[in-house]
């Protein structure tokens, strides 16, 4: 059995923050977390727009189960374990379609599309004590949406999911409020797997202290299409946030542009006006303040533990699961307003694919990043990741404050203390005092 106690080494008097390598490296640390984390809090699922139609069924894996959920004939979206009531085979065999019913390929039991059990071949063969009305589909102990976000959990006794996103709910508010018919996720993902640790993608996601000396490449191209240099070299240096239970944000400026709401060079001029006109819609709607967070600021928003979204030029909602210590598995989306077309959505989609796509201007750099430190763990001889930057001060984006309410609630799910106080020392005390 591993020693828990002490991986994280929380010193806030001498602004210290060290994390122990073995929490990136051990199986008995990745078995835990199974148990201590992903079978504690919500996890994301899906958005209920990729299931449009009554029907639309996808299977999805969540934390190494089988799940699939499905539109039924009566509207309603459903999560179902995917595995026979019978004898346990999965039942949802692809990816994704549109169905009545389904068949279990293994002896026919069939269900229809909202998991009641509506075939049993032979079904004399059985006596008086099987109910075909308790042998439905099951679903996962807890299943609910925000805003079209899908998450379930697999611990029947969590807290309702409002209260579980804590101050991740304003974030998710400003990114959904952004489109005027709702948001829909584009058909279609980036599936790839790092060879790291799936907390080193959580650090990378929210980290803004590597994004001048990683992306160094991509600046370059930026400032070779118009774009001054110095405005992206200067993006930095808004507040980070940890926003309870383990949630974070870092943010920035903008200045690439957004197709909600901000011109830029990147955009062609020929949208100009177009972009002017959502920015009038978003100001008249929720005031000057709040457009220009929505439409002047780009964040990473971390829902704790493992969906990042990416609220920049695009929206990429991006999810990931360790399939060993040193090997994850990731897949990401595009979320955009329904009603957005044309030039907008190219844009938009063509970031999602040049900067933070598998192959874009992005992704590889980090993936090159983190794949770096896991095979710099094969060392051995440091014991300790060091992410105390800021700590000291009123932390910024390029500090590790956001890194270290991830990991403070890593730790208090592993100890079993469940949710703790994942704040810096001096937001804590600046609190005190004006509370
Ligand atoms: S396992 Fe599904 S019908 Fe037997
Ligand atoms: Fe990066």
């Amino acid at each position: 059995m591993v020693e828990l106690k002490g991986l994280i080494i929380d010193n806030p008097k001498d602004g210290i923050f060290r994390v122990h390598r073995s929490a990136m490296t051990s199986p008995e640390i990745l078995q835990m977390e199974q148990e201590r984390v992903f079978n504690k809090c919500w996890l994301y699922l899906c958005h209920e727009s990729e299931v449009e139609n009554p029907g639309d069924y996808r299977r999805r894996n969540v934390a190494g189960r089988p799940l699939f959920f499905v539109r039924g004939s009566d509207g309603k979206v459903r999560v179902f374990l995917n595995t026979c009531t019978h004898r346990g085979a999965l039942i949802c065999r692809r990816d994704q379609g549109n169905t009545e019913v389904l068949q279990c390929f293994y002896h026919a039991w069939t269900f229809n599309n909202q998991g009641e059990l509506i075939g049993v071949p032979d079904e004399a063969g059985y006596g008086k004590g099987f109910n075909r009305a308790e042998m439905g589909l099951k679903s996962p102990p807890r299943v609910d949406n925000y805003r079209g976000f899908i998450f379930v959990s697999f611990n029947p006794d969590v807290e309702d999911l409002v209260t579980y996103l804590a101050g991740a709910r304003d974030y998710i508010d400003l990114i959904v409020d952004q489109a005027e018919e709702g948001m829909r996720m584009i058909p279609g993902s980036n599936r790839y797997s790092i060879k790291a640790n799936w907390k080193l993608l959580v650090e990378n996601s929210l980290d803004g202290y590597h994004v001048k000396p990683t992306h160094k490449t991509y600046f370059e191209y930026v400032t070779s299409l118009g774009i001054r240099s110095s405005a992206v070299q200067t993006a930095f240096g808004r507040p980070a946030r940890a926003l309870g239970n383990g949630h974070a944000v870092e943010e920035h400026d903008g200045v690439r542009g957004r197709p909600i709401a901000r011109w830029s060079p990147l955009f062609g001029e020929e949208t100009k006006e177009e972009i002017a006109r959502i920015r009038a819609r978003l100001v008249e709607k929720f005031g000057e303040q709040r457009t220009r967070l929505m439409a002047d600021v780009s964040r990473n928003l971390l829902v704790y533990p493992n969906l990042i979204i990416i609220d920049s030029i695009d929206i990429t909602v991006r999810i990931f699961w360790p399939i060993t210590p040193e090997l994850m598995e990731v897949t990401a989306w595009q979320l955009a307003p329904k009603e957005e077309k044309g030039e907008l959505l190219a844009r938009r989609l063509d970031n999602f694919l040049t900067f933070h796509g598998p192959g874009g201007f992005a992704t590889p750099d980090d993936v090159e990043a983190i794949e770096s430190c896991q095979a710099g763990y094969k060392a051995e001889g440091v014991e300790w990741s060091e992410l105390s930057r800021g700590m000291h001060r009123e932390a910024i984006a390029e500090d590790e404050l956001q890194l270290r309410a991830f990991w403070r609630q890593w730790y208090g799910y592993m100890l079993g203390l469940g949710q703790v106080d994942t704040r810096d020392p001096v937001v804590r005390e600046r609190s005190s005092v004006a509370s």
